[in-house]
């Protein structure tokens, strides 16, 4: 039985359809290993997030974690949907701006964020989530220096447990992000702050973690921010306009696994914050939101070949493809489950178990154990799913083996979106020193 999801398709000739291409001519065009984004599948689950939230919130601001993916194509689709950004570093700041997105609508996240970092956040506008008082100063520095105020949130650690990999549970209160609620560290980071001249206080920030399944964890985050927010605004009278809640909506990337609709998470959280507005007489905030996976992981496949299989007697045969742990790391990082299939032989029974490994000198080095499969011959193409999210985003060049390219399809149209890396472009950054020479 096929167990693909609706985006996808199978033509006459048994083989993938993604975007309307078929995804064997896709390699054969383009080479393989190879990423594939369908742009119309982002476009969707954009729209689908906005949706869920704006038909029960009026102010509502959607930015993308460029971490995710932060390819300029992917990047400048969320842009044209009117996405705001969430970026993590220089680099992705930059490519926002890049895009057309204006600094009002990027929030810069990080805990050691440079000074080169922080002036170009300042002097675009960009809201900055302040992750330490060290780093407030640094910022009122900056800020003065420019002389132009910063916009600023403190991020905060609510303490709050997810049942996600350890990996990416950032809000328990052993993490190393955030001010710590229980001790006074975030009162005291607003009290100095709003005595900063050039820094305008006007947010508060948490991200619980990431792939999270289970609505409680968010609702549990929107109280305790919320908490915060009446507070701060009793005790220092600060009106905080921006309340961010991060990422961290999962998607199901096992078959038959249940996901988090959007609408079911904006169900349970928008009420928390409809009820402490309410209660304490608080101006409705914009609520800030930071989806990442949600909205790219599943428009994403990682095409690969199969070079060699080895039948073993009673285990499962070792199918050796040409993408591994260094175009794709997170089966072995966070022990992730990606599916997986044949994309030549859709329609062919699957009368074997097998483990996929990739090329490089490591035992991690696989995509997925266990699967049955169809008989895998030399040259067969195999389709793992859900990596639009963290895959290209988290390569390397692992055992010195160039990055794949990434192709953009919509409705049967196809653009190389990111070029393959060349031995040329390995080389690029190594120099030999002249005494070698
Ligand atoms: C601060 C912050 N915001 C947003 C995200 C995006 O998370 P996700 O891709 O799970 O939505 C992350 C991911 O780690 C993050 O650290």
């Amino acid at each position: 039985m096929l167990m693909l999801k609706g985006h996808f398709g199978v033509n006459r000739a048994g083989h993938l359809v993604v975007g309307g291409c078929d995804a064997v001519e896709l390699v054969r065009r383009f080479g393989s290993p190879l990423y594939i984004v369908d742009e119309q599948r982002i476009r969707e689950n954009y729209r689908r997030f906005c949706r869920a939230f704006a038909d029960r919130w009026p102010k509502v601001m959607v930015c993308y974690a460029y971490k995710a993916n932060s390819n300029l194509a992917v990047c400048k689709i969320l842009q044209g949907e009117g996405a705001g950004a969430e970026v993590s570093s220089g680099y992705e700041l930059q490519n926002a701006l890049r895009v057309g997105v204006l600094g009002e609508k990027t929030v810069f996240n990080g805990n050691c964020k440079s000074r080169a970092e922080l002036r170009l956040a300042i002097s675009s506008g960009t809201l900055i989530n302040v992750d330490s008082i060290q780093e407030l100063r640094v910022v009122e520095r900056v800020a003065s220096r420019l002389g132009r105020p910063a916009r600023i949130g403190f991020r905060v650690n609510p303490d709050i447990k997810t049942p996600t990999h350890p990996h990416i549970a950032t809000g328990l209160r052993e993490s190393k992000f955030g001010l710590d609620v229980a001790s006074g560290q975030v009162m005291k980071a607003y009290r100095a702050a709003s005595k900063m001249k050039d820094v305008q206080v006007i947010a508060i920030h948490s991200h619980i973690g990431s792939q999270i399944l289970d609505a409680a964890p968010f609702e549990e985050e929107a109280e305790k921010l919320m908490g915060l927010v009446a507070r701060i605004k009793k005790e220092l009278g600060i009106p905080l306009q921006f309340v961010d809640f991060g990422g961290g909506l999962g998607i199901p990337y096992k078959p038959g696994e249940k996901g988090l609709p959007p609408e079911e998470l904006a169900s349970r959280v928008v009420p928390v914050i409809e009820r402490v507005v309410k209660e304490y007489g608080i101006e409705q905030p914009t609520l800030v939101f930071e989806p990442g996976r949600y909205l790219v992981a599943d428009a994403g496949i990682l095409l690969t070949t199969v070079g060699y299989c080895k039948e073993r007697p009673g285990m499962p045969d070792w199918v050796a493809a040409d993408a591994g742990m260094n175009a794709l790391i997170r089966p072995v990082l966070y022990g992730a489950y990606h599916h997986i299939e044949v994309a030549n032989k859709m329609r062919a029974k699957r009368v074997r178990l097998a483990n996929v490994a990739g090329p490089l000198c490591e035992s991690g080095d696989f995509l997925g154990k266990g699967r049955k499969l169809p008989a895998i011959e030399p040259g067969d193409v195999l389709a793992v799913f859900d990596v639009g999210a963290y895959g290209l985003a988290m390569s390397s060049q692992h055992t010195a083996k160039p990055r794949p390219a990434m192709v953009i399809v919509n409705s049967g149209k196809t653009e190389i979106a990111r070029l393959r890396e060349t031995y040329e472009d390995l080389m690029r950054l190594d120099k030999i020193p002249s005494w070698l020479a």
